[in-house]
């Protein structure tokens, strides 16, 4: 056993001498109290460790062991439902061990070591098995977790049970001699192989109509919605994670503050899942790592969470990860690099942050899963950054922005004008526009990407027309063009501005945000024709439509939304010149 004593401290990082034979991300044991660390650099015989856990109170000539296996996490039945610190110990379990202050030390197992599961075999003895076959099912909650043959290993099947185990015990000899059980470990920082990426051709649909409809993210896709203080980062997300259209979801809570992480824990057994009608945390991996907790474990906790996605991924499921937020990780980052007297970058960041980012946002995608029946599974990540004073120049913003593909900025007027999602409709962008469009004219309407152009169109020369109305007052514009600022209006407030809150609105199913958006642009169109017709805008204005409108968001009856865009053409078509 490889094993050292403490030369340095410095916060977080220590130095352990005679550690030689060590590799890098090697698992350590620190201290007297063998606090948990990791090694992130080797010069001589001296390794330098990232620890996991407060090192107060350690001191010079402690004794450091190598346990020689990377940081990985246990992936198998249990996962589901589970809330676990940023290196996969399950805080219920440290919870009732400690009382609500984690000692140190305390180590739990990331799956429960005593639970059975009801295994039920796929594959017979004599079955010939490559890396990633399905061997067997087991039922959790309602989920069919898959029992995949772990990387690596292949051969002829010469015993599978089916019955009761616990995580550890055999259910499958491979070859007379590759004992399986239903747990497989995986270093968290190398991405869990696949056999191919696809292109993003299916929207993620998340019930938000800025989301879905103008800006739209794809499973296997990735996106960030940075923001300053304030302007809805944490409900966004959560959002996200309440309605995405996947069948898992991660959720990293990381370095945020810890009332953020238990309105989380809070409210999500609680609710129910508007598509299954099954409780959303059954379907739910919850990792919280907040301000208050050691700032190296929260460096892991996004790795923690994206292996954790993938591994639901290879079984051939669509995941969603949220990391709220990735600022602090990056600080995180920034920190230990600090203590390590590295060349600090940009604004202390260590050169490699670019590099780092990029690498993680590579890990989602959509795929091909290694093993047999052309399984495909995705992964999307949503990272949120909190840039400081909101100013999306520093580096985390920057650097992400190279790599996504869904740009969510939200606005900071926006927030304090009380309109979410904050989202700023000139700022974002979506790349997979065209990648969907097919997907949008096969589930949703022909004339989708029309009505969302148009929908961008108008909101563009709605900031045109603001800027005269401001130089020279409302009375200067045409008729024609108050028109274009009253239907951009409707776009903003009956349309773009969703109530998290709302029991009517906040999950919008794609039909219904369709619809909303045609009854608007309808009006639009119509509006222009009555009015080449002579009619004027105060007329126009003085109908009911008007209230209809600003209703539609609580209307459920889908029937009614298309009735309305005949309404609309009726009532205003209606109108007669005033004499
Ligand atoms: N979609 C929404 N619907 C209704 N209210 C919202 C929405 N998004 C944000 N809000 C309001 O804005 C407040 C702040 O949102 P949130 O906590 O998500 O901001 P944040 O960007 O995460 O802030 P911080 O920088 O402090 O982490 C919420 O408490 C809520 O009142
Ligand atoms: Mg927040």
């Amino acid at each position: 056993m490889i094993s050292g004593t403490i030369s340095r401290i410095s916060g977080p990082v220590i130095i352990a001498r005679e550690m030689n034979g060590s590799k890098m991300y090697d698992v350590v044991k620190v201290g007297n109290e063998a606090l948990r660390g990791e090694i992130i650099r080797l010069e001589g015989n001296n390794a330098v460790i990232q620890v996991y856990e407060d090192t107060t109170g350690l001191t010079l000539g402690e004794k450091v062991e190598n346990t020689e296996t990377p940081l990985s996490v246990e992936l198998g039945p249990g996962l589901l439902a589970s809330i676990y610190d940023g290196v996969q110990r399950p805080l219920p379990v440290l919870l009732e061990k400690c009382g609500n202050f984690i000692e140190r030390g305390i180590s739990a197992p990331g799956l429960d070591r005593q639970k059975k599961w009801e295994f039920s075999a796929s594959v017979k003895k004599g079955d010939t098995v490559f890396e990633g076959d399905v061997i067997g099912i087991v039922r959790e909650f309602h989920f069919e977790h898959r029992i995949l043959v772990p990387h690596k290993i292949s051969g002829i099947v010469t015993s599978i049970k089916t019955g009761l185990f616990t995580v550890e015990e055999i259910i499958c000899i491979i070859d007379d001699k590759v004992r399986l059980s239903m747990m497989q470990v995986w270093p968290v920082r190398i991405p869990r192989p696949i056999q191919k990426k696809l292109d993003p051709i299916l929207p993620l649909i998340t019930g938000q109509r800025v989301f879905d409809c103008i800006f739209p993210v794809t499973k296997g896709g990735t996106a960030m919605i940075p923001g300053g203080f304030g302007t809805g980062k944490t409900v966004s997300e959560q959002t996200l994670a309440k309605w995405s259209d996947t069948q898992i979801v991660v959720y990293i809570g990381c370095g945020e503050r810890g009332n953020e992480m238990t309105d989380v824990l809070a409210e999500f057994p609680e609710l129910i899942d508007p598509r299954t009608n099954l409780p959303l945390i059954e379907r739910t991996i919850l990792i919280a790592n907040t301000s208050n907790m050691p700032v190296a474990a929260r460096e892991a906790s996004i790795y923690t969470g994206i292996t954790i996605a993938e591994y639901f991924r290879d079984m051939g499921y669509d995941v969603a990860l949220m990391a709220d937020s990735t600022s602090r990780w990056g600080e995180a980052l920034r920190e230990v690099s600090g203590r390590l007297e590295e060349m600090p970058g940009e604004e202390g960041y260590p050169a490699y942050l670019a590099t780092r980012l990029s690498a993680f946002y590579e890990r989602a995608g959509r795929v091909v899963c290694v093993g047999a029946g052309e399984r495909t599974g995705s992964v999307t990540v949503v990272g949120a950054v909190s840039p400081p004073g909101g100013d999306f120049s520093e580096p985390i913003t920057q650097n992400t922005l190279r790599v996504v593909g869904t740009f969510w900025a939200l606005d900071t007027n926006l927030a304090y004008r009380r309109h979410f999602p904050s989202v700023n409709w000139i700022k974002s962008y979506s790349l997979y526009l065209d990648s969907i469009g097919d997907w949008y004219v096969e589930h949703v309407a022909k004339d989708w990407r029309e009505l969302r152009e148009k929908t961008m169109y108008l909101l563009q020369k709605e900031v045109e027309l603001q800027e005269i109305v401001q130089l020279v007052g409302p009375d200067a514009l045409p008729e024609s063009e108050k028109a274009i600022l009253e239907v951009t209006r409707m776009i903003r407030e009956d349309f773009l501005q969703q109530s998290a809150y709302s029991d009517t609105d906040s999950f919008c199913p794609m039909e219904k945000q369709y619809l909303m958006l045609k009854v608007i642009m309808s009006y639009y169109a119509q509006v222009n024709e009555v009015m080449n017709r002579g009619i004027s805008l105060k007329q126009i204005q003085s109908l009911p439509l008007k209230t209809n409108i600003g209703r539609m968001k609580d209307i459920q009856d889908l029937e009614s939304l298309r009735k309305m865009i005949d309404d609309v053409s009726q009532e205003l078509g209606a109108l007669e010149v005033e004499k």
